[in-house]
Order: structure tokens, then sequence, then C-alpha cells
């Protein structure tokens, strides 16, 4: 045979060889099962196990989570604007990666075993839609995260199934106590309340304008013994809950307001630190909650002997604990000068 024909088929034996080396070490093992031409391949997939299984699927077994969430502004379809569970908690379901898919009986679903996620950087999470962005569209709410919360978490005062509503917070009374059978009652609570209401210096807070809701709770706190004082305990522990219901309607109803919110008003209070205080008490000290008190009308003493109770925790509450924890003396003295800024007019 002429050479130059050994050189050829010499040529063509190398890159035969080269070629099956290739297929066998470079192609994926799957590639003639799922190719991209083996349609089949698609409708196989589309009938695989969903990953995300949808609100739907959570209902038979969390009902009481669903109802609270659909019924919240996380779940308003006319707007357009759903974040269903598995935004939140992962997906349900997962396909096997080993498998590639090969049959539709493969993977986990949640809850025979696969656990959901539960997110405890909330911070992370719902500041992912929430944080105030430059491009962000004006309609979406937005908040400055560092204002708003600090460090805390979202959950500690949001209902993360319907954050509109508030964890701590309280309903209102279903029956309201009668003002005018509370303004016989209250003679004895004067010397230390202040007439009126108004304490101004005396060892009892305000209760002039003071939220009826609040009032309620906080006198029913000092009858059960949740909240401790040695001057209120025996007090309360003399009323029934009639005369407490009452008695929070007599002083709810006295006058005690603070000028109006401005913007300087809440340029301040950012001033002085109370930037995560203003969603609840306001910038002003009136509340945005009838559960929470207002602090108009409080003293600076006042003021920094709650807060420093909620520190050691002597005076219960969730959201208080928490923020007053964090706070030295210094951080107590400038919110309590600030809020008690604030008197009856
Ligand atoms: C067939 C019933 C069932 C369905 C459907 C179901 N779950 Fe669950 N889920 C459970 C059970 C049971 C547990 C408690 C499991 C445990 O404690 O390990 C649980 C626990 C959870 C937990 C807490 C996880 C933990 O570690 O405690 C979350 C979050 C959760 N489910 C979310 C969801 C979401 C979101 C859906 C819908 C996509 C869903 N579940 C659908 C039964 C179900
Ligand atoms: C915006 C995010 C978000 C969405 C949407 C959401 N969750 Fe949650 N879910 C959370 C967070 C955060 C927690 C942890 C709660 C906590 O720390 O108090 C949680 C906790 C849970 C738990 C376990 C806590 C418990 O009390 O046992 C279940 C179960 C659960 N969610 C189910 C659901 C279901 C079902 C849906 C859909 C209807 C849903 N979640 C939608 C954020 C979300
Ligand atoms: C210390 C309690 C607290 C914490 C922590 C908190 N919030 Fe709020 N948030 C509130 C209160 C109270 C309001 C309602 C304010 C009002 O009505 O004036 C509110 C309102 C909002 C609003 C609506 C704002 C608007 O313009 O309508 C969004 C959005 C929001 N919070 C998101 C978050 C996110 C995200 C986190 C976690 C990074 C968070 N919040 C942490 C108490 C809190
Ligand atoms: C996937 C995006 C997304 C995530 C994640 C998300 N949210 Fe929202 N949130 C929305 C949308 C959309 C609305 C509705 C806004 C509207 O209608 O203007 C909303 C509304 C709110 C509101 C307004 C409530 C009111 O009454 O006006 C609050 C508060 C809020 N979310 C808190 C949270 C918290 C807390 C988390 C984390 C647990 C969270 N969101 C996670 C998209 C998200
Ligand atoms: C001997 C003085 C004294 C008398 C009398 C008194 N109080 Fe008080 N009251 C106090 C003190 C001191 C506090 C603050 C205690 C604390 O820090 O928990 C207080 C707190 C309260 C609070 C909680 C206010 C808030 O903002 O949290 C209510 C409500 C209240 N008193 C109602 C009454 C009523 C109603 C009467 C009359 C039936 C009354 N008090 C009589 C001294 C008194
Ligand atoms: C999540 C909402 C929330 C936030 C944010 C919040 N508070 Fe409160 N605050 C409450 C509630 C609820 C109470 C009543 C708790 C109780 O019953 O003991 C309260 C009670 C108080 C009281 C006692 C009022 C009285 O009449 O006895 C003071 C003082 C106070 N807060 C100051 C602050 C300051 C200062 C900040 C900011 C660092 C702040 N709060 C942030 C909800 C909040």
């Amino acid at each position: 045979m002429p050479k130059h024909a050994v050189r050829l088929v010499l040529l063509l034996v190398i890159f035969g060889a080269l070629a099956v080396a290739a297929r066998y070490f470079l192609v994926d093992k799957s590639y003639y099962k799922y190719g991209y031409y083996r349609g089949d391949a698609v409708m196989e997939i589309a009938q695989d196990k969903p990953r995300y299984q949808g609100t739907a699927y959570c209902e038979s077994c969390h009902s009481d989570k669903v109802s609270e969430w659909s019924k919240s502004v996380h779940n308003n379809p006319d707007a357009g604007k759903v974040v269903k569970c598995e935004v939140c908690h992962g997906p349900a379901g997962s396909r096997d990666p080993q498998q590639h898919y090969m049959h539709a009986a493969t993977g986990r679903v949640h809850p025979d075993d696969l656990k959901m996620a539960i997110p405890t950087d909330t911070q992370a999470l719902c500041k992912l839609c929430h944080e105030q962005t430059a491009g962000r569209p004006s309609q979406q709410r937005q908040i400055v995260v560092k204002d708003h919360a600090g460090a805390l978490q979202c959950t500690l005062c949001h209902n993360p199934h319907s954050p509109g509503t508030f964890v701590g917070s309280l309903a209102a009374p279903e029956h309201r106590g009668d003002a005018e059978a509370g303004k016989g009652k209250i003679a004895t609570c004067l010397d230390c309340h202040g007439a009126n209401g108004i304490s101004a210096g005396l060892p009892g807070p305000t209760l002039a304008g003071q939220n009826q809701t609040y009032l309620i709770a906080t006198l029913t706190e000092y009858k059960t013994g949740k909240r401790n004082d040695p001057m209120m305990a025996p007090i309360a522990a003399a009323m029934s809950d009639a005369d407490i219901k009452d008695i929070a309607a007599y002083f709810s109803s006295l006058k005690c307001k603070s000028a109006a919110n401005t913007a300087e008003q809440t340029a301040a209070a950012h001033e002085a630190g109370a930037s995560v205080c203003v969603n609840c008490h306001g910038a002003n000290g009136s509340s945005a909650d009838r559960g929470w008190p207002n602090l108009v009308g409080q003293s600076k003493d006042y003021i920094v002997g709650t807060l420093k109770a909620y520190a050691g925790g002597q005076r219960p509450n969730t959201a208080m604990n928490a923020l007053a924890k964090g706070m030295n003396d210094a951080d107590v003295e400038k919110l309590a000068a600030y809020y008690a800024g604030y008197s009856c007019k």
C-alpha cells in the first residue's frame, strides 16, 4: 500500500479513537436518555411531582396559618400581590438530583420526609421586598430597616402570617365600661394620679387620655400580679372586673393630647434614638394601637423607671423587654427626656 494511504488510514483510526474516548469520558451518562432531541422527556419532567405545591396543599394540615394568611395584606390577588407560603418557607417538594428526573415518584415531599425551613433571620427575608430602595415603586410598602427595626427581628412585632397585625397587641374589650359610673369610683386615685388624671410629678403616672384597652389590661395585670407594684397591687386587688372597665372608660375620656405629628417631630424622634419607638408610641407619644400605652403626659422619672423595670424583666412584656435590654443608661435618659417633652394639652 502507498505510504500516504497508510497515513490516511492511521489518521482516521486516531480520530475514531479520540471520538470514542470523548464520547466515553466527556459526555454525561444520561445523554442518550435525555437529550434535547427527546421530546418525550419534556412530558415526563412535566408529569413529575411539582417542587412548589401551592397554598391549597398547605391548607389541609395548616388551616390556622392559611386562614390567617389568606385574610392578610400578603394575599391580595386583586392587586396581583400574593406572597405565598413557599416564598418564605421554601419549596415543599424536592427532586432527587441523582436520579436525573428518571421517575415521577422520586424526590421528597413535606411532611413525609422533607422538613420545611422556618425562617429565623427575618430581617434578611423581609428586607428582600420591604427595604427602601431608590428604584422600588412607591406603591410597595417600604421601610428603612435600620431605623424601623434596629437589630430586632421583624417577627418580634409583626405576625409573619398577617403582617398588618402585631404580636402582643390587644383586642378592644367587648363590653366597654361606663365612664359616668367610673367617675364615682376614682376619688382615691387622684392623690397619686393628679386631679383630672394628670400627674405632674406625683408618684402615679398620668392616666388622662390613656388608651382604654391598655388601662383595662394593665389594671387586670396589677390585680392578677403579673404587673407588680406595692402601691397599686392592693388597690387593684379590691377592684371588680366591672370597676376596672368603668374606671378605664372614665380616665380614657379625659383630655390629654399632644400636638399633631409633624415631620419635625419625626426627625427629633430619630435624633433621640426613638426611631423604633415611634412605630408603636408615635413620634408625639400617641400610640398607633389602642392596646399600647400613650406616653403623652408621663414624667421623665416614670419613663426611666419603667424602662429599667422592662430591662430587668420585673415588668414582663415581650416587645418592651427586648427593646429595653439593649439600652444603656444614656439611651434611657435621652429617650425619657424626649417623650417627657410631650405634656398634656
Ligand atoms: C399532610 C399534612 C401537611 C401538609 C399538606 C403540609 N404540612 Fe407542614 N407540617 C406538617 C406536620 C405534621 C408538621 C410537623 C412536622 C414536625 O414537627 O417535624 C409540619 C411542619 C411544618 C412547618 C414547621 C417545620 C418545623 O420544623 O417545625 C412548616 C414551616 C410547615 N409545616 C409549612 C408547610 C407549608 C408551607 C405547607 C404547604 C406548602 C405545608 N407545611 C403542608 C404537615 C403538613
Ligand atoms: C412572609 C413570610 C411568610 C409567609 C408568606 C408564610 N410564613 Fe409561615 N412562618 C414565617 C416565619 C418567619 C415563621 C417563624 C415564626 C416565628 O418565628 O414566630 C413561620 C412559621 C410557620 C410555621 C411554624 C410555626 C408554628 O407556629 O408552629 C408554620 C407551620 C407555617 N409558618 C406555615 C405557613 C403556611 C401554611 C403559610 C402559607 C399560608 C405560611 N407559613 C406563610 C414566615 C412566613
Ligand atoms: C419594634 C416593632 C417592629 C419591628 C421590629 C418591625 N416593625 Fe414594621 N411596623 C411596626 C409598626 C407598629 C408598624 C405600623 C406603623 C404605623 O402604623 O404607623 C409597622 C409598619 C411596617 C410596614 C408598613 C409601613 C407603611 O408605610 O405602611 C412595613 C412594610 C413593615 N413594618 C415592615 C417591617 C419589616 C420588614 C421588619 C423587619 C426588618 C419590621 N417591620 C420590623 C413595628 C415593627
Ligand atoms: C416576596 C415579597 C415579600 C416578602 C418576602 C415580604 N413581604 Fe410584606 N408585603 C409584600 C407585598 C406585595 C405587600 C402588599 C403591599 C401593598 O399592598 O401595598 C406587603 C405588605 C406588608 C406590610 C403592610 C401591612 C399593612 O397593613 O399595610 C407589612 C407590615 C409587611 N408586608 C411585613 C412583612 C414582613 C414582616 C415580612 C417578613 C416576615 C414580609 N413582609 C415579607 C411583599 C413581601
Ligand atoms: C398611693 C399612690 C397611688 C394610688 C392611691 C393609686 N395609684 Fe395607680 N399608680 C401608682 C404608682 C406609683 C404607679 C406606677 C407603678 C408601676 O410602675 O407599675 C401607678 C400605676 C397605675 C396605672 C398604670 C398606668 C400606666 O401608664 O401603666 C394605672 C392604670 C393606675 N395606677 C390606676 C389607678 C387607679 C384607677 C387608682 C384608684 C383606684 C390608683 N391607680 C390609685 C400609685 C397610686
Ligand atoms: C411593638 C411596639 C412597641 C415598641 C416598638 C415600643 N413599645 Fe413601649 N410599650 C409597648 C407596649 C405594648 C407597652 C405596654 C406593655 C405592658 O403592658 O407592660 C409599652 C410600654 C411602654 C412604657 C410604659 C408606659 C406606661 O404607661 O407604663 C414606656 C415608658 C415605653 N413603652 C417606652 C418605649 C420606648 C422608649 C420605646 C423605644 C425604645 C418603646 N417603648 C418601643 C409597645 C412598644
